[in-house]
């Protein structure tokens, strides 16, 4: 007999079906209530609510712990690389060493753009902000290709999926390359990913970039860190647009402009930009955090709090440590490093922070390893993006195989105007 819980309100009771996860976490199955009691539940944010069954990533906030279909996000940060993470995360399993090279070979196959994309660039201004350039190629993407729309079967999917994670890439370093007025360095098919988005970054018509390991370790490595995160505002968005039955490339585009918001994945480029305020006035820290604590203020900060994360987020923790080991071996010695640890240390004391759980999260570290990569920090969501890409793929297809082909659709509680009627515009009056 499957656990229940009790409802009682107005004299009324009811019983409701508990649901449990895999590690034991447990949940009210809320899907039959309004039809049985005629009650629907409000959770402004969704801070208390399941949207789905997912059997994709794991999170316990309270533990700080992070599992990619039931791995340790430490272990394949230490072991795999991002396009075998990518593959576990989309087909639920680490791949053979054939399935791996066909994988490989299908990204290598999809990493050129069509190249009547090249004129799209063309249409943005030097300024755009290259997240505004990724959301809108990625659906310009699909109009070259219409038989990846709809896939008809699996190898349809595979090559979709290998398309889009490819084509990402590619777009991103080509919007980089136009935001900076310079020519377009192709893919090369002998590169591996990270390593042939850094050569299209960074590298000139007449000069490769020099790919030294340690960099193409640590994109790598930023790309496996930030690659899923259950039920995020993106992936949401992405599961919430696939329900509705829109192609891979719509939702995988909506995935991008909901990342894009300061308080989530553009909040590695707003620690940076609030460590450099710091510097610039001269702050040892001490007056910003004053004024993240003072809600008047409208600063928070940034890298700091996570809506699941009551601990330190485990992907912190390793960019942390990758940080360092990074900048040493580039002898790199960056003022905003020296900052942020001394933000961190004061906050991690502070009863403010410490009592609201507020601790670093994914983003708190992650830009000053971009920039010690070289990456300017209009870049740092779009490579948020581009690492988050097979989650968001992922997650499309577990709506499109399970979720019984149901849309997503809340409901609300209405607090607006009471019955009212038209007023013909010559009886309003002036107000
Ligand atoms: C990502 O969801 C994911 O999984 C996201 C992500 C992923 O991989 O997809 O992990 C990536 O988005 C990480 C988060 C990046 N964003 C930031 O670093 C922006 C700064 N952090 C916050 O704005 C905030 O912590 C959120 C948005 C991350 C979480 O917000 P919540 O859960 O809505 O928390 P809240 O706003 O209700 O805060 C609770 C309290 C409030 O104070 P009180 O009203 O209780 O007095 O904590 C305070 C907040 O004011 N607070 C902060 C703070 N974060 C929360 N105060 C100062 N600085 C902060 N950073």
């Amino acid at each position: 007999m499957s656990q229940q819980a009790e409802l009682s309100w107005d004299g009324h009771q009811a019983k409701v079906p508990l649901v449990e996860g895999t590690v034991g976490e447990k949940a009210i199955d809320i899907s039959k209530l309004r039809d049985q009691t005629g009650l629907i539940t409000l959770d402004v944010g969704y801070g208390n609510t399941g949207s789905c069954l997912s059997a994709i990533t794991f999170i316990d906030g309270e533990q700080g712990i992070l599992r990619y279909r039931g791995i340790p996000i430490e272990e394949l940060a230490e072991q795999s690389t991002f396009v075998e993470t990518a593959y576990l995360l989309i087909y639920g399993k680490l791949p053979s060493k054939d399935g791996l090279k066909c994988f490989s070979d299908l990204l290598t196959k999809h990493e050129l753009i069509h190249e009547d994309m090249k004129f799209h660039f063309e249409g943005f201004p030097p300024n755009a902000h290259p997240m505004a350039i990724l959301s809108s190629m990625i659906n310009a993407a699909g109009c070259y290709y219409p038989q990846l729309l709809a896939p008809q079967d699996t190898k349809d999917f595979d090559d979709e999926t290998a398309f889009i994670i490819s084509q990402v890439r590619t777009i991103a370093a080509f919007a980089y390359r136009k935001s900076r007025g310079l020519p377009f360095i192709y893919p090369k098919p002998q590169l591996k990913y990270s390593a042939n988005f850094l050569h299209m970054m960074f590298s000139e018509p007449n000069a490769d970039y020099d790919l030294k390991p340690e960099v193409v370790r640590a994109l790598d490595l930023i790309f496996v860190l930030h690659a899923d995160h259950e039920q995020n505002c993106s992936t949401s968005t992405v599961r919430m647009v696939a329900s509705s039955k829109a192609n891979l490339f719509a939702s995988a585009a909506s995935g991008v402009c909901a990342l894009w918001g300061p308080l989530h994945g553009g909040a590695n480029q707003a620690v940076i930009e609030m460590l450099e305020q710091i510097r610039r006035e001269g702050d040892d820290g001490s007056r910003f955090l004053q004024a993240a604590k003072d809600k008047k203020s409208g600063r928070r900060l940034m890298g700091f709090g996570h809506r699941v994360y009551k601990n330190y987020d485990p992907r912190a923790k390793i960019i942390k440590k990758q940080c360092d080991e990074l900048l040493a071996a580039l002898k790199i010695d960056d003022p905003l490093l020296d900052i942020a640890r001394q933000l961190e240390q004061t906050a991690l004391h502070d009863s403010y922070f410490v009592e609201r759980k507020l601790y670093p999260n994914v983003d708190f570290y992650s830009g000053i390893m971009m920039r010690a990569l070289g990456i300017p920090v209009e870049m740092f969501t779009v490579i948020f993006a581009i690492g988050r890409m097979p989650g968001w793929i992922a997650n499309y297809r577990e709506v499109s195989e399970s979720q019984g082909g149901r849309i997503c659709r809340p409901r609300q509680i209405y607090t607006g105007t009471p019955l009212t009627h038209y007023v013909p515009v010559d009886q309003r009056g002036n107000a």
